[in-house]
């Protein structure tokens, strides 16, 4: 699983116990998730269908560092299923699992359709895809993201 993205948690993302607040961790997820999706379609025209059980495993505070991972688990021919885990940057402790979010790839009139993908597409290969002109290029800051995990 590829771990793509940290989040600082602030004093606006707290519940009144002083941990995490779920709604907002659940809205960073679906975004990266969403993100991953439109990655390995190729395609802006993600939505989210399908969500499994949520597990909230451990708490976060004001100050952790944390980090969202995906990973795709199953190609269909017209949805993409993913698994989902965030956990502390430092520690490494589990904080959330999704074990299944499923999106479904839309045409240009909303109506699902194939997306001809079989198996996950690494960054190298999309480095690939945006040098033929395929997918189009990233913003410098996303180039970043990708050069640093090219390098893990
Ligand atoms: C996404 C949407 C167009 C799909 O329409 P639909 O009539 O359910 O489409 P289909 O029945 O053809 O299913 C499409 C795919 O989703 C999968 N799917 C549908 N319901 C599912 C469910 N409950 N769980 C898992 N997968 C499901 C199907 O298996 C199919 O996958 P496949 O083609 O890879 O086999 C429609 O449900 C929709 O617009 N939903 C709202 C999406 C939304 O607004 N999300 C929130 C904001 S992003």
């Amino acid at each position: 699983m590829n771990f793509h993205t940290r989040k600082w948690v602030k004093p606006e993302d707290l519940n009144p116990n002083g941990t995490l607040f779920g709604g907002s961790l659940l809205r960073w997820i679906d975004e990266e998730a969403a993100i991953y999706a439109i990655s390995q379609l190729d395609n802006q025209r993600v939505v989210t269908k399908f969500m499994s059980e949520i597990n909230f495993v451990s708490s976060a505070r004001q100050g952790d560092v944390i980090e969202l991972g995906m990973t795709a688990t199953h190609f269909g021919r017209t949805s993409l299923t993913l698994r989902a885990e965030v956990r502390n940057k430092i520690t490494r402790k589990s904080i959330l699992t999704v074990e299944k979010m499923v999106f479904v790839n839309l045409d240009e009139n909303g109506e699902p359709a194939l997306h001809g993908r079989t198996q996950i597409r690494y960054a190298d290969e999309l480095f690939e895809a945006y040098r033929r002109g395929k997918v189009e290029a990233p913003t410098a800051s996303e180039d970043e993201a990708r050069l640093e995990e090219l390098m893990h």
